[in-house]
C-alpha cells in the first residue's frame, strides 16, 4: 500500500523546479532558488517559469509590457467585487474571482498553447489588483488604479496600500515573489495538474490549484504563523508559547516541510529579509519573536522553518493585513500553477491513480426495514 498523502510518489515529469529535500535545495529551470532571489526580477522569473529559458532584452520587455497592459479587470470583476468584498473571505475572493474571470477572458474557451500562455500571463498581472481592489473596497478606502509605470509586485503595494512604496521594499516584495514562484508537486499545483489533465481549461485548473491553497497546512500558514507571533507577544515568551503548543499536540504553523529534512532555501532568504526590512522600519520586534521561536522549536522538536514562517514577519512590517498572506501566496504562485497546467496540456494523460480498498467486502444488500 502506498504511503499515506503519498509521499515519494513520482507525479509527473517537469522541466519547470526540482527539490533536493536532503540538502535543502530549490531550482527553477536549474537555477538555483537563491541566484534568482539575489538576482532576478519576479517578472523574468514569471518569463522563465512559462518558456523554461531566462529571457533576452526584447523577451523582457515583451512579457512586462503585455503584464502592465493586462493590470486592469474585467467591468464584470469590478461589479462583482462589492458584493466578494463584503461576504467572503480573501482567499475565496480570489478562487470565485479567477473562476469567474474565465466569462471574459478574450480568449473564450480556446485551448491552444498560444491562447494558453496569454491566459496563464493575464492571470499573473489581474490577479494583484483582484486584491488590491478587495482590500480597499471591505475597508472603504479609494480604489487605487494599476500604475503602468512601476514593476509588479510596486505596482501591487501601491494599489493596495495607496501609496508608491520605497524602492527597497518594493525589492523585498518582489523576492518574495520569486519565492513563493513555484514549488515542484505541491498539493496546490497537483490539484491543477490534475484539473488539465481532464483537458478543462486553465481558469477552472487555476481555481482548484486556489481552493488547495486555502487550507492551513498549505498556503494559509503564513497567515497562521503571524497570528502566532501577535499571540507570542515578545521573544521572552516564545520558549512557553512553544512548549505548551507542542504538549498540546499542536503543529507550530511554518515549521516542518512534506519534502525539506532541513532548512527550507526560501526560509533562508526570508529569515535575512525579515531582519533588513524589520531594521529598515524601526520595528524589529517581529524579526526578534520568530528567531527566538525558530531556535525553541528546533531545540524542542529538531525542525526548521519553511517559507511561510519569515514570510509573515517579512509581510506584516510591509503594512500587509494577516488574511492578505496567503492570498499574496497565491498571486505570485499564479506564475508556477499555470506554467505546470501549460506542461500538463503538452503531453497529457489523464491522472487517475490507483486506491486500497479497506471496506468491508461481500455485503447482501437489506430492504431499510429490516436494518437495525
Ligand atoms: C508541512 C507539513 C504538513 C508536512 O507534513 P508531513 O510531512 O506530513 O509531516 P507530519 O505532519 O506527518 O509530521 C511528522 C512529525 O513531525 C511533527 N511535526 C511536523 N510539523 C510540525 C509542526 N509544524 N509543529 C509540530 N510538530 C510538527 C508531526 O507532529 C509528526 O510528529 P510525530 O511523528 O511525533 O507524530 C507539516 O510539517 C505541518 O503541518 N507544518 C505546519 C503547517 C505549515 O507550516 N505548512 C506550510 C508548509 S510549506
Amino acid at each position: 500500500m502506498t504511503e499515506k498523502g503519498l509521499r515519494e510518489v513520482v507525479a509527473a515529469a517537469t522541466s519547470i523546479s526540482d527539490i533536493d529535500g536532503t540538502h535543502g535545495r530549490l531550482w527553477y529551470v536549474g537555477y538555483d532558488i537563491h541566484d534568482l532571489a539575489e538576482n532576478a526580477t519576479y517578472e523574468e522569473v514569471v518569463y522563465l517559469l512559462q518558456n523554461l529559458h531566462l529571457p533576452n532584452r526584447q523577451e523582457l520587455e515583451d512579457v512586462t509590457d503585455f503584464l502592465v497592459q493586462e493590470r486592469e479587470v474585467s467591468r464584470f470583476l469590478q461589479d462583482l467585487m462589492p458584493t466578494l468584498a463584503q461576504q467572503t473571505s480573501p482567499m475565496s475572493m480570489l478562487r470565485t474571482s479567477v473562476s469567474a474571470a474565465s466569462a471574459y477572458d478574450p480568449d473564450g474557451w480556446d485551448n491552444s498553447p498560444e491562447a494558453n500562455e496569454r491566459k496563464a500571463l493575464r492571470l499573473v498581472a489581474k490577479t494583484p489588483t483582484l486584491l488590491a481592489m478587495y482590500q480597499r473596497m471591505r475597508t472603504g478606502q479609494e480604489i487605487v488604479p494599476p500604475n503602468p509605470k512601476i514593476p509588479h509586485a510596486a505596482n501591487f503595494l501601491a494599489m493596495l496600500l495607496g501609496e508608491e512604496p520605497s524602492q527597497e521594499d518594493a525589492d523585498v516584495l518582489d523576492t518574495t515573489f520569486t519565492l513563493y514562484a513555484d514549488h515542484t508537486m505541491n498539493a496546490s499545483t497537483f490539484t491543477a495538474r490534475i484539473i488539465a489533465s481532464t483537458l478543462s481549461d486553465m481558469f477552472s485548473a487555476i481555481t482548484g490549484a486556489i481552493a488547495a491553497l486555502k487550507g492551513p497546512l498549505h498556503g494559509g500558514a503564513n497567515e497562521e504563523a503571524m497570528k502566532m507571533l501577535e499571540e507570542v507577544g515578545s521573544p521572552d515568551r516564545a520558549a512557553a508559547y512553544v512548549r505548551d503548543r507542542l504538549a498540546r499536540k499542536q503543529k507550530i504553523m511554518g515549521f516542518g516541510h512534506a519534502v525539506y529534512k532541513t532548512m527550507d532555501p526560501r526560509a533562508t532568504v526570508l529569515k535575512r529579509l525579515s531582519r533588513e526590512v524589520g531594521e529598515r522600519h524601526g520595528d524589529l520586534r517581529w524579526y526578534e519573536i520568530s528567531e527566538r521561536i525558530e531556535e525553541v522549536v528546533m531545540h524542542q522538536k529538531g525542525l526548521s522553518p519553511n517559507v511561510d514562517f519569515y514570510a509573515a514577519s517579512v509581510y506584516h512590517v510591509l503594512g500587509i493585513p494577516t488574511d492578505l498572506m496567503t492570498p499574496i501566496f497565491a498571486i505570485a504562485r499564479m506564475a508556477g500553477w499555470t506554467a505546470h497546467v501549460r506542461e500538463q496540456y503538452e503531453d497529457n494523460r489523464v491522472i487517475r491513480p490507483d486506491s486500497d480498498y479497506i471496506g468491508p467486502r461481500h455485503q447482501q444488500y437489506v430492504p431499510i426495514e429490516q436494518r437495525g
